[in-house]
């Protein structure tokens, strides 16, 4: 496969440092972007070419653009942490990269390299690294590479012109309440993905198929919803764009993958990160029942949600029908909380890095 080098056409008129300064002194998330993108073309024959960083702007997109017809759109969501002496890091960008390529494998696209994706990531947070906040916090800089379909015509099938894109933006906490615990609206009929389906993949298809019950949760009062399994209605996925997870103690399980769940990266870190804490982490099956039950028998004793974006939030209130009931008093747990800062510490560079995971620019 061909490797583009990246050629560099920066912005004339950056943002100026007070003007960058403002945002980043409360960025929320997804709301503002860096002043530069990366774009890769692919064409069928040609392979991936034309690498460039050019100034963030708009596409423009013939109206029979094949993404804008039939959502053959991959995306992947990665973070860059300011560390204590004063560099960048990007943790695990391996695995987005690898994800990027089962998903591009899953809706018939073309694979980019590993190494292209990471080197595309790394000229953009390097152009842009005044972005990227300051030590310490939670703020990082959020990085968003997709690719969509770009052949012009309205047949159906895997187009034959793709285009890859980097954007980043400076993000804070994904929820408006901050580590607050969110509440969450399990869903029983409405199902995110079915076995055979493209679950397990990171395209735009299932987070539209989200937004009309995550939309049903929002009228409950309601943060997030949760989806069950599409065949028996019955075992816990995940919620419309984070992975979940369930504390027994010392013991804490995470939804199997089972093709019709997101393999999330902060999901399967946890999974280490918790048996270097000393807990037992596994992945199995929890049952909607079991979820209330346990949580009555005080078994079940805390509840949280993962990904890139939300890192760790704390479940509060569940609400399933008619029923509502509290984890952790709707407070952040002790686990949840020891998790959070062992991750987030391994993220900013205060811990040590034991599992090679974070990625110097
Ligand atoms: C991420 O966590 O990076 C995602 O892509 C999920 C989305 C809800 C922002």
């Amino acid at each position: 496969m061909t490797q583009p080098t990246i050629e560099l056409k920066p912005s004339a008129s950056p943002l100026s440092d007070a003007e960058r300064e403002a945002l980043l002194a409360n960025p929320g998330f997804g709301r503002h972007f860096t002043d530069h993108m990366v774009t890769i073309k692919w064409t069928e024959g040609r392979g991936w070419h034309d690498g460039q960083l050019v100034p963030y702007a708009p596409l423009s997109l013939d109206p029979a653009t094949m993404v804008l017809h039939y959502a053959q759109e991959i995306f992947e969501g990665l973070k860059a942490y300011r560390q204590p002496d004063g560099s960048v890091a990007t943790f695990r960008p391996d695995k987005n990269a690898q994800r990027f390529q089962s998903s591009a494998r899953r809706l018939g696209m073309p694979e980019l390299p590993v190494e292209t994706f990471i080197e595309a990531c790394d000229a953009l947070i390097q152009q842009d690294r005044a972005w990227v906040p300051a030590h310490g916090g939670e703020e990082s800089l959020y990085l968003r590479p997709f690719m969509i379909a770009t052949e012009v015509g309205l047949g159906v099938k895997p187009a034959n012109e793709y285009l890859f894109i980097v954007i980043a933006s400076p993000a804070g906490a994904y929820f408006a309440g901050g580590v607050k615990p969110v509440s969450i609206w399990v869903s029983e009929d409405r199902v995110r993905a079915v076995p055979g389906g493209m679950g397990d993949a990171k395209t735009g298809g299932n987070y539209a198929a989200s937004l009309l019950a995550q939309a049903e949760a929002a009228a409950k009062g309601c943060d997030q919803v949760c989806y069950l399994d599409a065949v028996e209605h019955r075992w816990i996925e995940e919620l419309g764009g984070m992975n979940l997870y369930f504390v027994y103690g010392d013991k804490i399980v995470t939804p199997a993958l089972t093709g019709s769940i997101l393999e999330g990266v902060t999901r399967d870190s946890l999974l280490t990160v918790a048996r270097d804490l000393g807990y037992e982490s596994v992945e199995g099956r929890v049952s909607i029942d079991q979820w209330q039950r346990d949580t009555e028998n005080g078994t079940l004793t805390e509840v949280f949600a993962c990904g890139t974006a939300a890192v760790i939030t704390p479940v509060g209130t569940v609400k399933r029908n008619s029923a509502e009931w509290k984890q952790s008093n709707g407070e952040l747990g002790e686990v949840t909380q020891k998790l959070r800062e062992a991750l987030l510490d391994i993220q900013r560079g205060v811990s040590e890095d034991k599992h090679g995971w974070m990625h110097p620019l």
